[in-house]
């Protein structure tokens, strides 16, 4: 779990285990929605690659259970968010889906789950990335820490919502391109990940 909490996040926590990811988006989304089958979709790719991910990693010690309900609930945040074409209609900038999705899940007493959407934007946002590129954000650091939040933010990479045909993955090498016109760091971030969760090989074009 993750490092800082205040005492009132502890008193507030619940335990996982009453969690139900669906009825959490059902009650954001509406059942039935275009809006609530994206999300879901999206959820379940990103949990599946997440879990198989984590079931074959030696070394670390994951919560399986965390990862999945992380992972269902991660993109809450679209729902408040101006994006018609994943027929969400709030009035805030997509930018902002991972602080909206923390506030979100805070406020239903969730606040290691919220942290999962704050920091699986990108590869995790820094404060030089918000103050460089002039984001809608607060000044703080938003990149994963723990390996459940390390391993949705990776995940997640490979999914579009746009775009949520199984067989429209990205290729890890695609992911590591498109991340490169983000920055260098992106990119090597993203590749180190590959070679730890998946022994895959990548590297940038030096051109
Ligand atoms: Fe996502």
């Amino acid at each position: 779990m993750t490092g800082k909490q205040t005492a009132e996040n502890l008193m507030a926590k619940s335990p996982l285990e009453t969690v139900d990811s669906e009825d959490i988006l059902k009650a954001a989304f509406g059942a039935g929605t275009r809006r609530f089958d994206i999300v879901r979709r999206h959820g379940a790719q990103v949990a599946a690659r997440a879990l198989q991910i984590a079931a074959g990693l030696e070394s670390a010690s994951v919560d399986m259970n965390f990862l999945h309900t992380a992972a269902m609930l991660h993109d809450i945040g679209i729902v408040k968010t101006a994006t018609p074409q994943l027929d969400c209609h709030g009035d805030q900038p997509y930018a902002r889906h991972g602080i909206i999705g923390r506030q979100m899940l805070e406020t239903l007493g969730l606040p290691d789950l919220a942290l999962v959407c704050e920091r699986h934007v990108g590869v995790g946002i820094t404060i030089a990335d918000i103050r460089e590129r002039g984001l809608p954000l607060p000044l703080r650091d938003m990149r994963p820490v723990t390996m459940e939040e390390k391993l949705i933010c990776y995940a997640d990479k490979f999914f579009s919502k746009t775009n949520g045909q199984p067989e429209n993955a990205k290729s890890a090498a695609d992911v590591a391109r498109h991340l490169e016109r983000y920055g260098r760091r992106q990119a090597e971030t993203f590749i180190r990940w590959a070679a730890r969760f998946e022994g895959l090989l990548l590297t940038l074009d030096d051109d």
